[in-house]
Order: structure tokens, then C-alpha cells, then sequence
């Protein structure tokens, strides 16, 4: 039976033990129980298909000819790695190197002291090219000039800067791209995209000496955030992590990923009594001088500026010339706006979604799934409030475990479920997280209607880029089969949020990874939804959890992808 005609069914029946409830009110326990066991029925369907059912389909068509191509090439069958997780398949290690490049940044001529670090406080920016007027369309540039804490003019670059142009009253927002001349001076750079008076705001994030540390303890203190787990049969809590952490460990290893997870041995138990992980701690990894150059005082610091708000007038002329939305479209820079709290998109002619019927209109009939952390929860669970007809089913199992809701009267259905380890949550019990690579492979007959949307970044930052470029290589291979099986399923990678900002984060270490993942990613028949700029340039604070009206925004993106006419 093909996925289609089997959710029919079963919606149809849950239909009919709806109507049954209304009109026997004096049954509706039996009812009730009727409900848990088919959607009991309807989870196991959405979340047991077994591995391998679906052969390969050749591919016949594609939105574009570089994606055929894309999918042609067979992706490597992971190449498991032992222990350590420390050897590659040559091909993954190419890849790698190529993405080592990618993100490369430029570094400190030399061990500086803080001192002749960049400080907020003395970097300013001034108006390159001021004008009589300015008008919508037109670029307006800034240049930074980066000083030390005793106002010194820096001789190289690598300080990170967020820049955005922005309207309080207006609600309108637009990130400014930032140009490195890596000799202590940056161009920022805006597009205008709206009329009104506008101004300038620019962040030191990091210096480059800091961001020199960062890159430092990336690499080589992995064990900077720890984990504790659990055993059956003991209340000992020993440490977890993604390597060794002593000599005498258990090494819970998923064959078909290559992936592991060691826990110090257990004194009482053996290491099959494993039950889950938690978020163990932090440690401090720094010396006092690069805890200064990471100290709040200087990161994340608005620099001054004498540029004034200034006005901006409409063009003679302005049409909409996007395109409709599509997979494989690339991320223009920038890549939207606000305007009034409304995103929008320069990627395409993106859609507002503001009552639940434009909601369930669009996704009657699909069955989306959604794999990732805390950021892609807060779109189910915006999806929950905002559509009264779609319900959570209660499948007695908590966060992290999967979570599905189902729209019996629109016939559609959403899942989601946490990627797999490393976790900074509470607790998590290992029945409960997956690889999101194997998951993948459960999914996707040859039907309309399969949406599958994917995150996973925040909870790598700590961790060598190789840990994440490993997790995506496994995840990228899967979208890749899984599209060869279903040409036309809709795949969706969320980009990371800007604001995650506790110990040991940083923006600059999410934009690290957000750059792999584009790359890793680019060429492929899939959506990426440029959620950096949607978090960056907004007037809420940042937060890696974002506001309702930036979850709002961004699950109408997505919509505007799956529906976009
Ligand atoms: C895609 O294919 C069409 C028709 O085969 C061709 O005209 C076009 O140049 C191709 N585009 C790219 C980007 O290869
Ligand atoms: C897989 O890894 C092993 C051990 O590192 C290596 O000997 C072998 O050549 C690899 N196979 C492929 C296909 O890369
Ligand atoms: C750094 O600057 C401060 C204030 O200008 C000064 O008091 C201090 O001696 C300087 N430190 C070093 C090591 O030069
Ligand atoms: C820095 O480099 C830019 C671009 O090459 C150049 O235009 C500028 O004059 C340089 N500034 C300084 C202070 O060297
Ligand atoms: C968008 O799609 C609609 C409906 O399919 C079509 O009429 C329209 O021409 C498309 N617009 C663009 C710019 O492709
Ligand atoms: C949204 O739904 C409302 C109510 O059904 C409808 O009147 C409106 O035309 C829809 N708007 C869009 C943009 O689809």
C-alpha cells in the first residue's frame, strides 16, 4: 500500500470516529481510544517504514538541468570510521579540505596583546560617497575604520561586523554586507529597498583576536561543553561526549552513519544499561587575556557612528520582477527585507499566509516532516497555534522524542523530531533521538506531498567543523537518495538564526557552519531558507529563539515554497 492511499484511509476513518463522537457523546472514551490507536497507527506509519522499501527511481525531471547532474553523481555509501570517528573516505576528506577553504578567515599577524586588540568603542564608520539624495534601488556604502583600545588605527582585518539599514517606525530592516580589506578597514555596503527615512547600525561581534581564540578552542577543546549519562541500574552519572572522554569508556556506534558517542564505563553496570544524555556543563577553557578579548565589555557592541538617519525616495518607477518561488533559486544578497514586519523575499515572489485557511489550503493532502532542533520546534509549534484544526496527537512521550500533529478535517500531517546527539537539552532519552540521515531513509514513495524540512547547526558550534561537516555529509547523501526515490518531494534546509550567544557560542561560529552547510548543499534541487538575515536584520533582540513575528515570517517562507501561486 503507497503512502497516499493509506493516509486517506486512515483519515478517513479517524473522519468518521469524529463524526461518531459528535453524535454519541455516551461512547466517546471508546471514541478516544479508537483515536490513540489509530494515530498511534498513523505515527508508526509516518515514522516505521523500513529501510530500503522504495528502490531507487531514475530521475526524469528536475527544475534545473545543474540538479539532474547533481543527482546523478551516486553519493558516497558512508564510509565507517572507527573509534575515534578521526578517519575519512578520501572523497569526505576532500570535501572537507574544500570547506575548510570556503571558511576561511583571516587571522592575526601575530599573538596580540589586548591592548591593540579591536575595540568597540574606538572603531567608527563614516558615509563613503555621501549624496544629495538617494533613491530605492541604489546602494548606499560605509566604511569601517577599525581601532585598538588606544585608538590606533588596526593594519589588518578579520574583525566580524553585522551590519543592517533599518526603520524603527517603519518596521523595516535589511542586512548590509560587509567587505574585509583586510588592512584594519571594512566596506559595508546596503541595499535601499524602501522609502522613508532610514539609518545605519553596525555590530563589533568579535575582534579578530578574538576571533582568533574561538578558532583556537573550536579545534582543539572539544570537551569545552560536556554531557552527563544515565544507566539503568545505578544513579552514577559519568561524562558523555562526541570523543573519549577517558580511556575506559562505552562507544555507542550507529553502523549505518559511521557516528559515535563514548561515555565514561559505568563502575556498576555494563554498557548496555545506556538510557539517555544530558547537557553536562561548561568548562572554562581560557586564559586571562582571551577571556578578555571574549569578555561581554567588547563583543556584540553597536560602534559609534556621526552618519545621521537620512531620507529615502521612491524610484520613478517599481515593478516586481521575482520569480515564482521554486527549489534550487539562489539567496541574492541581501536576500529580503522587512517592511511593516512583513519578510520580503528577493528570492522570489514570496506569500503572506495571515488566516489558518491559507495555511491548511496549502498543505491539505502533504505530509511534512520536520528534523531538527529548537528553531524548527518553534514552526511546529507556531503551526499548532496559529491552524485550530490542526492537533497534537499525544503520543506519551516527551520532548525530545518525536512529535506529530494531524489535521483531520484538511487531511494533512506534520512531524518533528530532534536531530541526534550532541544535545545541549535537558535530558534525552537515546530511544528517543535519531540519526536524521537513517531517519531519512524511512521516508519518501514516489507521491505529491512529501515535504521534508531540515536543521541542524546550533548544537555543532563548540564542536571541530569535521563533526559537522561528517553529520551533513550523511544527511546531504540521504536528501540526495531520498529525491532520487521521490523527484518530487519538496526538501527545505533551514539556515541557522543569528543570536545564539551563550558560553562557548558565538555568531561567528554559526556563521562558520551556516556557510558549510550552503555550500554543501548548493547545486542540489533543495530549498535553503535564508533565516540568518530574517533573524539579523529584525528590531527584536537577538535571540536564537526568535519572536512570533519572525516564526511567522519564516513559516511563511517555507509556505510560499510549497505553495507558490
Ligand atoms: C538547461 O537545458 C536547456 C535545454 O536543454 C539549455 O538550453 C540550457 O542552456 C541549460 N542550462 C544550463 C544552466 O545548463
Ligand atoms: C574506507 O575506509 C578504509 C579505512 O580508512 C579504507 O581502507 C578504504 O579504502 C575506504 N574505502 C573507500 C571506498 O574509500
Ligand atoms: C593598556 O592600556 C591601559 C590604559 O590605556 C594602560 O593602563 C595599561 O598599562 C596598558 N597595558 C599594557 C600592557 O600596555
Ligand atoms: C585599504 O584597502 C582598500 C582596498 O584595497 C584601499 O582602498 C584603502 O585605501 C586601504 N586603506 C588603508 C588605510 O590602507
Ligand atoms: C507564476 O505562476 C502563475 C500560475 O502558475 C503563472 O500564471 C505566472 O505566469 C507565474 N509567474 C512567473 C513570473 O513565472
Ligand atoms: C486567506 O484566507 C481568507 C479566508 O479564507 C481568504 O478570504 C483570503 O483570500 C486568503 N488570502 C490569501 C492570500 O490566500
Amino acid at each position: 500500500m503507497d503512502n497516499n492511499s493509506l493516509k486517506k484511509k486512515l483519515i478517513s476513518k479517524v473522519d468518521s470516529a469524529m463524526l461518531g463522537r459528535q453524535r454519541k457523546p455516551q461512547v466517546s472514551i471508546v471514541f478516544l481510544f479508537c483515536l490513540i490507536f489509530i494515530s498511534g497507527f498513523l505515527y508508526r506509519f509516518l515514522w516505521m517504514k523500513p529501510l530500503g522499501e522504495n528502490p531507487p527511481l531514475k530521475l526524469h525531471i528536475s527544475p534545473q538541468n545543474k540538479s539532474i547532474s547533481a543527482l546523478e553523481k551516486e553519493p558516497q555509501t558512508p564510509n565507517t570510521t572507527q573509534g575515534t570517528g578521526t578517519s575519512y573516505p578520501t572523497a569526505a576528506e576532500q570535501e572537507l579540505q574544500t570547506l575548510m577553504k570556503v571558511i576561511e578567515w583571516p587571522a592575526p599577524p601575530g599573538p596580540t596583546e589586548y591592548n591593540f586588540s579591536t575595540s568597540p568603542l574606538t572603531t567608527e564608520f563614516q558615509l563613503l560617497f555621501p549624496r544629495g539624495a538617494y533613491y530605492v534601488g541604489e546602494y548606499v556604502e560605509v566604511l569601517i575604520t577599525a581601532r585598538d583600545h588606544g585608538g590606533r588605527p588596526k593594519a589588518y582585518g578579520g574583525d566580524y561586523f553585522q551590519a543592517k539599514l533599518h526603520s524603527p517606525t517603519l518596521k523595516a530592516g535589511v542586512t548590509g554586507s560587509v567587505t574585509d580589506h583586510r588592512n584594519g578597514t571594512y566596506t559595508a555596503s546596503f541595499l535601499l529597498l524602501w522609502p522613508g527615512q532610514v539609518e545605519i547600525s553596525i555590530i563589533l561581534v568579535h575582534s579578530s583576536e578574538a576571533i582568533a581564540v574561538l578558532k583556537d578552542k573550536r579545534e582543539t577543546r572539544p570537551d569545552k561543553v560536556y554531557f552527563n549519562g544515565y544507566f539503568h541500574g545505578t544513579g552514577e552519572v559519568v561524562e558523555c561526549n562526541l570523543n573519549p572522554p577517558a580511556r575506559n569508556v562505552c562507544e555507542y556506534h550507529d553502523a549505518y552513519t559511521g557516528e559515535s558517542w563514548f561515555c565514561i564505563h559505568p563502575k556498576q553496570v555494563p554498557c548496555s544499561a545506556y538510557k539517555g544524555t544530558a547537557t553536562g556543563g561548561s568548562r572554562e577553557i581560557h586564559t586571562p587575556e582571551e577571556a578578555r578579548l571574549l569578555d561581554k565589555s567588547v563583543k556584540e557592541k553597536l560602534i559609534s557612528s556621526k552618519v545621521k538617519p537620512f531620507v529615502v525616495l521612491s524610484p520613478a518607477i517599481s515593478v516586481d520582477s521575482r520569480a515564482n518561488c521554486s527549489s534550487g533559486l539562489p539567496n541574492p544578497e541581501p536576500s529580503g527585507f522587512y517592511y511593516q514586519d512583513i519578510w520580503y523575499s528577493r528570492v522570489c515572489k514570496n506569500r503572506a499566509f495571515p488566516h489558518p485557511d491559507n495555511v491548511t489550503k496549502c498543505l491539505t493532502g502533504k505530509i511534512m516532516y520536520m528534523f531538527g532542533d529548537s528553531t524548527t520546534k518553534q514552526w511546529f509549534e507556531f503551526l499548532l497555534r496559529f491552524v485550530p484544526s490542526l492537533q497534537r496527537q499525544d503520543l506519551h512521550a516527551q520532548f525530545p522524542a518525536p512529535q506529530l500533529a494531524v489535521d483531520m478535517s484538511n487531511k494533512f500531517a506534520i512531524q518533528w523530531q530532534m536531530h541526534e546527539k550532541p544535545l545541549l537539552i535537558l535530558y534525552g532519552d537515546r530511544q528517543e533521538v535519531h540519526y536524521v540521515a537513517t531517519e531519512l531513509e524511512r521516508i519518501g514513495s514516489n507521491k505529491e506531498g512529501l515535504l521534508v524540512v531540515i536543521n541542524c547547526m546550533a548544537h555543532f558550534v563548540t564542536f571541530p567543523v569535521k563533526v559537522y561537516v561528517r553529520r551533513l555529509q550523511g544527511i546531504r547523501d540521504s536528501v540526495v537518495r531520498l529525491m532520487k526515490r521521490n523527484p518530487l518531494a519538496k526538501v527545505f534546509i533551514k539556515s541557522a538564526n543569528t543570536g545564539y550567544v551563550y558560553t562557548h557560542s558565538s555568531d561567528w561560529l554559526s556563521l562558520q557552519l551556516d556557510l558549510v552547510m550552503r555550500a554543501m548543499f548548493s547545486g542540489l534541487p533543495v530549498t535553503i531558507l535564508d533565516t540568518w538575515q530574517m533573524t539579523s536584520c529584525h528590531y527584536l533582540p537577538r535571540d536564537i529563539h526568535p519572536g512570533p513575528v519572525i516564526v511567522k515570517n519564516e513559516v511563511d517562507l517555507l509556505l510560499s515554497f510549497i505553495c507558490p501561486t
